[in-house]
């Protein structure tokens, strides 16, 4: 089946630009050496992508007004490890996919050896982007404690520990507990980081704020997998830009093959309704993340 087109919010749009331009500023050049190892890095980031992760972190520093440069190296942060975690999880060794973003994957472009490498130098400059920021070092404090949620989001007991669920996993009937706790993980952990760093660049102290963006965070984390999930059931691979219907042909537990599809759209809606609830009482200022947590309901890629 054939999904409708939808129109991306014009926040999407307009941060993951900017994105996109802070981050080809941030990858190692192509022509410095070891230039296989740069160019399959920027391969892997700059080809493509929606960029949500930064588009959150813009989206939430500026409902709590902070200027945009302030948010650009936590942004290109996440967007890095995200990349990452997507050039290691096409590996023969995970999900073995040939399809991202509309084009070869890393390994299958470079070779495995220079896609794990590029994967861990990605690691490491997502950190080394944040460590040097001079807009966050100015407050010592916060800026230690953004390095440490992204590191946490990142490692055992976050997408690396979802990633681990996820290959255990593997030709499992999991109950929808475990099912919800390996998203929540593997994919959630890094979404509801992304939040939580733009409310902390932004300055934000206000504990029942931080506490309504956390909430919102968790529920559009984990309402991105499960749409996710559906869309590798119901998607094309060329409208996905990777190679549909592999979660089954892989035996992985999904919201569709334990709940069904009715009951994981019910689940989404139930998110997406959660998330949008916990903002709406800060006023006007949320609109974008609230077209957000609409868009991660109903993308189509
Ligand atoms: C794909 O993420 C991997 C998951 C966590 C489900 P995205 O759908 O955000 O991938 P890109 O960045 O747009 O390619
Ligand atoms: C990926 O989940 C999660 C991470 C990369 C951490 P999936 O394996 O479902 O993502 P896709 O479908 O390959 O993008
Ligand atoms: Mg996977
Ligand atoms: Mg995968
Ligand atoms: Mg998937």
């Amino acid at each position: 089946m054939t999904l409708r087109p939808l129109d991306p919010p014009p926040a999407l749009i307009a941060y993951s630009a900017r994105a996109d331009i802070f981050l080809a500023r941030a990858l190692p050049p192509e022509d410095q050496p070891p230039q296989e190892l740069h160019r399959a890095m920027r391969y892997a980031v700059l080809g493509g992508g929606k960029r949500l992760r930064p588009v959150l972190v813009y989206a939430t520093g500026t409902a709590l007004a902070a200027p945009l440069e302030t948010l650009d190296a936590a942004a290109a942060a996440v967007e890095i490890i995200h990349a990452y975690s997507l050039v290691h999880d096409d590996l023969p060794a995970m999900d073995d996919d040939s399809l991202r973003r509309g084009q070869p994957t890393c390994h299958v472009a470079f070779g495995e050896a220079m896609a794990i490498l590029a994967g861990d130098a990605l690691q490491a400059l997502a950190f080394e982007v944040l460590a040097a920021d001079s807009a966050l070092k100015a407050d010592s404090s916060t800026h230690v404690e953004i390095l440490q949620i992204l590191a946490t989001a990142c490692g055992s007991y976050g997408m690396a520990g979802g990633q681990a669920l996820d290959l255990a996993a593997v030709g499992q009937r999991l109950t929808p507990d475990e099912l919800e706790r390996m998203h929540v993980h593997k994919t959630g952990a890094l979404i509801r980081a992304s939040v939580r760093l733009g409310a902390l660049a932004a300055g934000c102290r206000d504990k029942a704020m931080l506490a309504a963006l956390d909430h919102y965070g968790h529920c559009i984390g984990l309402a991105f997998q499960i749409r996710d999930d559906i869309i590798d059931v119901e998607g094309d691979s060329a409208t996905l830009g990777k190679t549909a219907g592999k979660d089954a042909a892989n035996g992985k537990p999904t919201y569709p093959a334990i709940l069904g599809m009715q009951a994981s759209r019910a689940k989404l809606a139930e998110l997406t309704d959660a998330a949008v609830a916990a903002l709406q009482p800060h006023g006007a200022c949320m609109t974008e993340l609230i077209a957000l947590a609409r868009y991660v309901a109903e993308r189509e890629s």
